[in-house]
């Protein structure tokens, strides 16, 4: 008796695994059933709403209303405004600007430019990966590849100078106090042509202190020098450029502000972009004078390793560097000049357009005759805008 109980217990048991079995691969088919049903079309329809969209999309769907589906503007008669729109086509203007500023444009508004507040901010609107793919589809307007990309318009170093092309005015001074002491200033004039080309014309004045509390000023020797772009990769993060051009004997010779002889120049410039918002400038130049019985042949080299910091208010940033330079005398024997240059640059203008560094040249070499500098420059990107326009921006939180 026990023993039949068991076994019918041993049969509805079995009888039940099977059943749930049954029941297991039923709703595992079923499951297989819905995927492959009406659901997993729905399914598929949220995930393409949630699919992300291309910036071209982007833009036609938020920017072309002004921008114009071709990104030169749209129609005045369209906009509803009277005011300036960019012409993204325009390779000119399209490549200067880093993708660090447009960025914060379309996120936060012209006016943290010092821009139109007709430009709108997006923070709301788009997320930071839109606003990044917008950027790069509005990138593709300028179809000339030729063209070095704004990231590599560099913080200008007191020494080294920039490898890309530009339009500016810099005016420079370099304070020496100790011994008789000396102020040597450069006028410096940069202009851009097309998109490889500058042409540079350095002014130098000065004033030297004489034995006997006087002091002698006046011209140095005027430099006229065109730049030429070789290389640029935003890839690489690398830009290489070559200047070549003549000094001229403006300076008078007998107050040390001119060396009296035509000199040629070249030098050799490159920039490597580090990460975040890092760099390294680099500089090797030749000097060689006609007459080298008034001035020796010389060689310089220099390197400026810097970051670009924004600050709170986010329309300034400022760029400590470190430069370490080197020079010499081309004849047997002479030493060679080491500096190092601590220094930092600063935005003044809510467009950026307007710059100023400050500095400290402090000779390692040869403290005999040479002394500490205070270094100062103020620069002005004329193309950016005009010297008193675009000084005010806009952040948030500092309408308070
Ligand atoms: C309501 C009109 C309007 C809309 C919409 C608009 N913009 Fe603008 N945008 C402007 C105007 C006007 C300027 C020029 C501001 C100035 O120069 O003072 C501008 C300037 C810019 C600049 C700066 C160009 C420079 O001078 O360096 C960028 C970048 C830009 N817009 C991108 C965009 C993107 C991307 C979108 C869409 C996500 C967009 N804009 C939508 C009106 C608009």
């Amino acid at each position: 008796m026990r023993a039949s109980t068991s076994l019918v217990c041993i049969v509805v048991n079995l009888a039940a695994l099977a059943v749930s079995l049954a029941a297991f691969v039923a709703g595992a088919s079923g499951v297989a059933r819905m995927t492959s049903g009406a659901p997993l079309a729905r399914r598929a329809a949220q995930h393409a709403s949630a699919r992300a969209r291309t910036g071209e999309e982007i833009f036609r769907a938020t920017c072309t209303g002004c921008h114009g589906a071709d990104g030169a503007g749209a129609p005045r008669s369209t906009v509803g405004f009277t005011n300036r729109l960019p012409d993204f086509t325009d390779c000119n203007f399209a490549t200067r600007e880093a993708r660090a500023d447009w960025t914060a444009i379309v996120r936060d508004g012209g006016p943290v430019r010092g821009l139109s507040r007709i430009m709108p901010a997006f923070r709301d609107l788009l997320t930071p990966e839109e606003i990044q793919r917008v950027i790069s589809y509005v990138r593709t307007f300028c179809r000339e590849r030729s063209w070095p990309r704004g990231e590599f318009n560099l913080p200008l170093a007191q020494t080294v100078e920039k490898a890309f092309p530009e339009d500016e005015v810099v005016l420079t001074s370099a304070i020496e106090m100790k011994g008789p002491g000396s102020v040597s200033n450069h006028l410096i004039f940069e202009k851009r042509f097309g998109a490889r080309d500058q042409i540079e014309v350095d002014v130098p004045f000065g004033f030297i202190g004489r034995s006997g509390h006087s002091w002698s000023g006046g011209l140095g020797d005027v430099s006229i020098v065109p730049k030429h772009v070789f290389f640029s990769s935003l890839a690489s993060g690398t830009i290489v450029s070559g200047l070549a051009g003549v000094i001229l004997p403006t300076g008078d010779r007998t107050t040390g502000l001119g060396s009296g002889t035509t000199a040629f120049e070249a030098s050799v410039l490159a920039a490597q972009l580090l990460p975040a918002r890092s760099y390294l400038q680099l500089q090797g130049k030749v000097e060689l004078p006609t007459d080298r019985s008034r001035t020796n042949q010389s060689v310089f080299w220099g390197a400026a390793l810097g970051t670009t910091v924004p600050f709170s208010p986010i329309t300034r940033i400022w760029s400590p560097m470190l430069e370490v330079t080197g020079s010499r005398d081309l004849i047997a024997g002479a030493p060679v000049a080491w500096d190092l240059v601590p220094q930092f640059q600063i935005s003044l203008s809510a467009l950026q357009h307007v710059r100023a560094g400050v500095g400290v040249d402090v000779p390692l070499t040869e403290k005999e005759t040479r002394h500490t500098q205070l270094l100062f420059y103020m620069l002005w990107d004329t193309f950016d805008g005009p010297l008193f326009s675009g000084w005010k921006g806009w952040c948030p939180g500092c309408e308070h």
